[in-house]
């Protein structure tokens, strides 16, 4: 469905994130025709630079990122009549003016906030003096948001200053990728797993999230954050919200969001013996974390494994083990559900099976699977044999109903649409960083090494164990 014609500006326009994703999703966007031909897009950022160069700068980006076989060169060129650009300095007065002549007063005008949060305040003062921050403004704001909760609360503040709360878009982009909405359809669209959904049924989760690549050219950022705020304070958190929270009343932005801060505000403290922290060491090919990074003896973690609780009716007593890191076996994220195992066995040969396991995959090859046991095939006697159900999205739906949107298409679209489901609210960020801060606290206290692990390995020895210990193990990585 199409939506109105509306002015999009990017503020970090030539940034990263603009070339990579926001760019490419735009295009996409048009070219499947939800954005039409009266729409803006206005690049802004501090350099000096005439519209025609942003174009060809956002053509080179749209080819760079995207599939040769998704760029259709009349589409392209079209979508590129859209863009323009305006040379903008956030902490100064270069550029209001001629932003704010641009807009069109009676449209929805989204500012997307490509730039790093020191720039949040300036942006949003700058805005409401000229004139942009009414009613049909919205902010998209970029993570990090923040590093602790001290920042993320000033951070809120300043936004708050000139903009309500019902303009405010955080962005997390895992809660735009399609498999994940999926996990809300599975559980609150089939009457099946729900009435188990529970501590009485579910013997433990499993959330992992797992990247073959290392930090790459991302040191400078990444040495500041580590796994612990760049992926498990917004994405494990998001994911982990979306199982454990009640079903809400509807699918509305607050009664969604309302359940999420639920189940964070739930969260047990993390015990330091709960939690395992990693740094990926080199091997003859690659270079190991240290290498990438400017300090050689950096204690920054490129991985993270924790146990979790959840202390509420539902989940008092079923663990929820998370893992996250770079530089490992292979880029697999999935979700799954342990059973527990039924209570009386009648079959002799039958154990500890563990054998009902619901399995989400995130990405790639996404998909659901059930884990069920059935009778081996032959004569061979009653011999029980576990098999999953496997259902690949690709399979079910065909390639092309299965070759899924970027998240970020999804994202910019509800935004014009003004759909905040998928967004984070300013109380959710907070919870999740007033957890986060003691583990890191703790961390920084303690001036202790994260434990080396081998590239392409499952992460470090200890991981492992904080599993074993409790008679359970890890899922492979594959
Ligand atoms: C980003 C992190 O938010 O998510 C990156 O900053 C990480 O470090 C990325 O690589 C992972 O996203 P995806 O969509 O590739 O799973």
């Amino acid at each position: 469905i199409p939506v109105e014609a509306f002015d999009l500006v990017i503020i970090g326009g030539t940034g990263d994130l603009a070339r990579r994703k926001i760019l490419p999703a735009l295009y996409q966007r048009f070219n499947a025709g939800q954005i039409g031909k009266k729409s803006q897009i206005i690049g802004a950022a501090r350099g000096e630079m005439t519209s025609e160069a942003y174009r060809a700068f956002a053509e080179e980006a749209i080819r760079e990122f995207l599939d040769k076989s998704d760029v259709k060169v009349r589409a392209l060129k079209s979508f590129l009549k859209l863009l323009s650009y305006v040379t903008l300095d956030a902490k100064g007065e270069t550029g209001w003016e001629e932003l704010a002549g641009k807009m069109h007063s009676d449209r929805i005008r989204a500012i997307y906030f490509s730039v790093g949060p020191s720039l949040f305040g300036d942006l949003a003062k700058r805005l409401h003096k000229h004139g942009m921050a009414g009613e049909g403004t919205r902010l998209v704001v970029e993570k990090p948001f923040g590093r602790d909760l001290a920042s993320a609360k000033e951070l809120n503040q300043m936004l708050a200053r000139h903009f309500d709360e019902s303009q405010i878009y955080r962005i997390d982009h895992y809660l735009g990728k399609e498999t994940v909405q999926n996990l809300m359809a599975v559980r609150f669209g089939n009457m099946l797993f729900e009435p188990l959904w529970n501590s009485q049924y579910v013997d433990h989760i499993q959330i992992t999230v797992a990247e073959s690549v290392g930090v790459g050219t991302r040191g400078g950022y990444y040495d500041r954050s580590g796994a612990m705020r760049d992926m498990v304070q917004n994405h494990l958190m998001q994911l982990l919200c979306l199982i454990a929270m009640e079903p809400p009343a509807k699918f509305d932005p607050d009664a969604v969001r309302d359940e999420k801060l639920k189940v964070i505000r739930a969260l047990d403290p993390v015990e330091p013996d709960n939690i395992v922290r990693g740094q990926y060491e080199g091997d003859g090919e690659r270079p190991g974390y240290r290498n990438q990074v400017e300090s050689r003896d950096s204690t920054t973690e490129t991985f993270v494994a924790l146990k979790a609780h959840i202390s509420n009716w539902r989940w008092a007593g079923t663990p929820f083990y998370l893992r996250t890191g770079k530089r490992l076996k292979d880029r697999a994220s999935e979700i799954a559900i342990i059973f527990k195992d039924a209570p009386h066995s009648i079959f002799e040969e039958d154990g500890q099976r563990h054998n009902n396991i619901l399995t989400i995959r995130l990405q790639p090859n996404e998909g659901i699977e059930l884990g069920v046991t059935i009778k081996e095939p032959g004569p061979g006697g009653m011999r029980l044999v576990d098999v999953p159900l496997d259902m690949s999205f690709a399979e079910v739906l065909g390639p092309d109903e299965a070759d899924f949107p970027d998240a970020y298409e999804r994202l910019i679209m509800d935004v014009i649409r003004g759909n905040q489901t998928l967004f984070m609210r300013g109380d959710e960020v907070e919870a999740a960083w007033a957890w986060t801060d003691p583990i890191i606290a703790e961390w920084d206290g303690s001036g202790q090494a994260p434990e080396p692990y081998a590239p392409g390995s499952s992460g470090p020895e200890s991981a492992m164990f904080l599993m074993h210990r409790d008679g359970r193990r890890w899922r492979e990585i594959k």
